[in-house]
């Protein structure tokens, strides 16, 4: 199994590909629709160059190399993690067989299906995030929008490779059926809901980077576990670009409460939007939405395809080797949230068709982390607000919790009362147009935008004024 990236190919890749020459073709063939898909859905700014990491080698010792490149030569490639020869499946009714190197016939519709919504969010982000370039604060985040962008195209070339590999003519009509549908296309939209919402600002892009691709990461983790062995190298790979996307939605929530923060105490006051900032209270409802629609992205509390999909092996749960239980299931129950009589409760499940709970609840775990972590930002600045992540029923569209409303505290409203009181809740257009106003560009060498408190580092150890992006 080699592991560094062959940079001679076409494709770079780490998988052999020019051993299986049908495979290698198709690919190439495909590689030129992801190009045009590029140039006419991905970023709008034009540029000359980004400094951006391009993975050279996935094991230990360093994967990344980092240079000025212009983006349209990004060498997108193949990565999966190292091969463990002796990988043994973990849970579910095969737990101990080896673990499978191609599809049991049996499984081949489910681990499609798996593989394509997956497949589906990289290039959703991408499109979502076009336009952000013309408001970018600095040229540091510019060039950080640039990299989480490069890389969600690599994720699809990941879940395409997957396709075209191991799901023969159906996989390849799926992998052109990802370049066509479009986030928020009226005729072929993408799959999932929070990817055809708009990414319009920048406090957008911090919060949708934090909570939405967090619900990525628990995703990618859960096939990391698959019994399907490609998969799961795939998503171990995916999930170490992962977590610098993490990094820019929890170090711009920062930035933003960081700057926030100085102008109350400065000014003396609660409203920091008159003195140029997001006020606190419209961080808070940016937060509420961004967290709202990240939590109706794991699905409904219980799920019977969930279930089947765990015993067969195809997808784990979050951290399956750490759990100390059978990794079975078939004899457990647990509490999922549910409606009871109208009112918010819990009901016990087996264990088995709670699985979307289970994951939602390790992620709403690791959001409160940024929320303390935010927090702390305000105390140390002496002020006595703190955000919150909002009540697990709160503008929820899938789920227990769809045929209701409730405020962030998770008291429930009559309709008319929702109506009347949501904009204290979520972003209004008022709200956003005062975002929006914030976000002028600044795309000069060194500089900042008043709104956004500079980064702590700069990237890859070079200096926040270094030039991370060449305008075209
Ligand atoms: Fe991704
Ligand atoms: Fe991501």
């Amino acid at each position: 199994m080699t592991t560094s990236a062959d940079y001679t190919e076409k494709i770079p890749n780490n998988v052999d590909l020019h051993e299986d020459r049908r495979l290698q073709r198709a690919l190439e063939s495909w590689q030129p629709n992801f190009l045009n898909w590029w140039e006419s859905m991905g970023p709008t700014l034009p540029t000359q160059d980004v400094y951006l990491r391009t993975a050279v080698n996935v094991g230990r010792e360093g994967w990344a190399h980092f240079g000025h490149v212009a983006m349209r030569d990004y060498r997108w490639g193949i990565f999966l993690a190292e091969r463990d020869p002796d990988r043994r499946i973990g849970f579910g009714q095969h737990q101990g067989e080896p673990a499978w190197q191609q599809i049991p016939g049996e499984y081949r519709s489910e681990l499609r299906r798996l593989v394509v919504v997956q497949g589906d969010t990289e290039p959703a982000s991408v499109e979502q995030q076009r336009n952000l370039g013309a408001t970018a604060p600095s040229l540091y985040d510019l060039r950080n929008l640039f990299q989480v962008n490069v890389e969600e195209g690599r994720h699809l070339w990941a879940m395409v490779y997957l396709l075209h590999a191991y799901f023969g003519r159906d996989g390849r009509e799926e992998a052109e059926e990802l370049l066509h549908r479009n986030s928020g296309s009226a005729d072929s939209p993408r799959i999932l809901g929070a990817f055809n919402e708009e990414t319009p600002d920048w406090l957008s892009f911090f919060m949708f980077t934090y909570f939405t691709d967090r619900d990525g990461k628990y995703q990618l983790g859960t096939l990391k576990e698959s019994a399907f062995d490609p998969l799961s190298r795939t998503c171990e790979f995916m999930l170490k670009e992962e977590a610098h996307h993490m990094f820019v939605g929890t170090t711009g929530v920062d930035r933003v409460v960081e700057r926030t923060a100085q102008l109350m105490v400065e000014n003396d006051t609660d409203d920091a939007g008159p003195h140029g900032a997001v006020p606190l209270s419209v961080i808070q409802k940016y937060l509420n939405f961004h967290y709202s629609v990240s939590l109706d992205l794991f699905g409904g509390e219980t799920s019977t395809n969930v279930a089947n999909y765990y015993t067969a092996g195809l997808k784990g749960r979050w951290m399956e080797p750490r759990r100390r239980d059978d990794h079975k299931l078939t004899d457990d129950g647990m509490l999922v949230d549910a409606l009871i009589d109208g009112e918010i409760g819990q009901t016990e499940v087996a264990a088995l068709t709670g699985l979307n709970t289970d994951l939602r609840r390790e992620y709403i775990t690791d959001c409160q982390s940024g929320v303390n972590r935010w927090n702390k930002i305000l105390a140390d600045a002496g002020l006595p607000q703190r955000l919150k992540l909002p009540h697990i029923a709160f503008n929820r569209k899938v789920g227990a919790f769809a045929g209701i409303e409730t405020t962030p505290d998770g008291e429930m409203l009559s309709p008319a009362d929702w109506g009347q009181r949501s904009g204290q809740w979520l972003p209004t257009e008022v709200d956003k147009t005062h975002v929006r106003s914030l976000m002028q560009p600044v795309h000069e060498r060194g500089k900042i935008a008043a709104w956004i408190a500079p980064p702590r580092h700069g990237i890859n150890g070079q200096p926040f004024d270094y030039e991370y992006v060449h305008l075209a």
